[in-house]
C-alpha cells in the first residue's frame, strides 16, 4: 500500500511580478523541504520564465493560467502554447471559471485549447464547477457532463490520459464558500464516472478540488476518496499559507 499521491496546484491569477515571483520561490522551498506532494504554480505570464529558471532542479512545477488555440497568428494580445513552453511553462489551467464567465469562453474553445496544449506538449488542468443557481437548479451533474465530455471530445486516450481535472464549484472561488469534503467527493465521484465513461477504467486523471482552500481545510478535503489534489487560489499567495497547505497533506495518512 503506498500513500495517496497529492498535487498541490497554485494559481496567482493576475498576481506577482517577475521579481516577486522570485522572492516567493525562494521562501517557499525551504518551507516544503521534504513533502513529497507534487507542487504546481500557475504565474503571470510575465513571471513564468524567471520562475521556471528559479524552480529548476527544484520539485516546483510552472505554469499558465491561459493560452489561446491557435498555434499562431493576428491574434492581437493572446499568448500562444508554444511561447508558454518556450518560457518554461509545463502546464496550462485552461476553462477556469474566471475564463469562463468573466472572458466569456464557452465549452467549445476551452476543447479547442486543450487540443493545441496537448500538440503543444503542455499537460493541461481542465477546470469545470458549476454556479450556485446551476447547483439550485438541480443541474450540477448535467453541467459537469457537459463540460468534460465536450473538453475531451475526440482527443485520443493515450493523450487524455495525461490532463489533470480540477473541480472548482463557481460558487467557492474567491467566496470563503469551501463545499465540504462531502459534497466535493460526491461531485468528484460523478466526475470519476464520467471520466471511466469516456476513457474506460485503466486511464486514470487525477481529479483536483478548488475553491477557498486553506490550511484547515485542505486534510479533510484530500482524505476523500476521490479527491487527488487542490487547487488553490487566494490561500497561494503568501509562501506561509501555501506550505501549511501543502504540509498539512503530508499528514494525510490515507493510503491507496
Ligand atoms: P480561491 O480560488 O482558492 O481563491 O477560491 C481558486 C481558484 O480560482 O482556482
Amino acid at each position: 500500500m503506498t500513500r495517496k499521491k497529492i498535487y498541490v496546484v497554485g494559481n496567482w491569477k493576475m498576481y506577482k511580478s517577475a521579481r516577486e515571483a522570485t522572492d516567493y520561490i525562494e521562501e517557499l522551498l525551504p518551507k516544503i523541504e521534504g513533502c513529497d506532494e507534487h507542487v504546481y504554480l500557475a504565474v503571470p505570464f510575465t513571471s513564468i520564465a524567471s520562475a521556471a529558471a528559479f524552480a529548476k532542479d527544484t520539485p516546483l512545477v510552472i505554469g499558465a493560467q491561459n493560452m489561446n488555440d491557435a498555434r499562431e497568428g493576428a491574434f492581437t494580445g493572446e499568448i500562444a502554447g508554444l511561447m508558454l513552453k518556450e518560457a518554461g511553462a509545463s502546464f496550462v489551467l485552461l476553462g477556469h471559471s474566471e475564463r469562463r464567465h468573466i472572458f466569456g469562453e464557452n465549452d467549445d474553445l476551452i476543447h479547442r485549447k486543450l487540443v493545441r496544449a496537448l500538440q503543444d506538449d503542455i499537460q493541461p488542468i481542465l477546470c469545470v464547477g458549476e454556479t450556485a443557481t446551476e447547483r439550485e437548479a438541480g443541474k450540477t451533474e448535467e453541467v459537469l457532463e457537459r463540460q468534460i465530455t465536450t473538453a475531451l471530445e475526440g482527443i485520443p486516450l493515450e493523450d487524455a490520459a495525461r490532463i489533470f481535472l480540477a473541480y472548482e464549484p463557481v460558487w467557492a472561488i474567491g467566496t470563503g464558500k469551501t463545499a465540504t469534503p462531502a459534497l466535493a467527493q460526491e461531485a468528484h465521484a460523478f466526475c470519476k464516472s464520467i471520466l471511466v465513461k469516456l476513457l474506460g477504467k485503466t486511464k486514470t486523471i487525477p481529479i483536483l478540488y478548488g475553491g477557498s482552500v486553506k490550511g484547515d481545510n485542505a486534510l479533510p478535503l484530500t482524505s476523500e476518496k476521490d479527491i487527488h489534489g487542490l487547487l488553490v487560489g487566494g490561500a497561494s499567495l503568501d509562501p506561509d499559507h501555501f506550505a501549511t497547505i501543502i504540509k498539512s497533506c503530508k499528514k494525510h495518512g490515507k493510503t491507496e
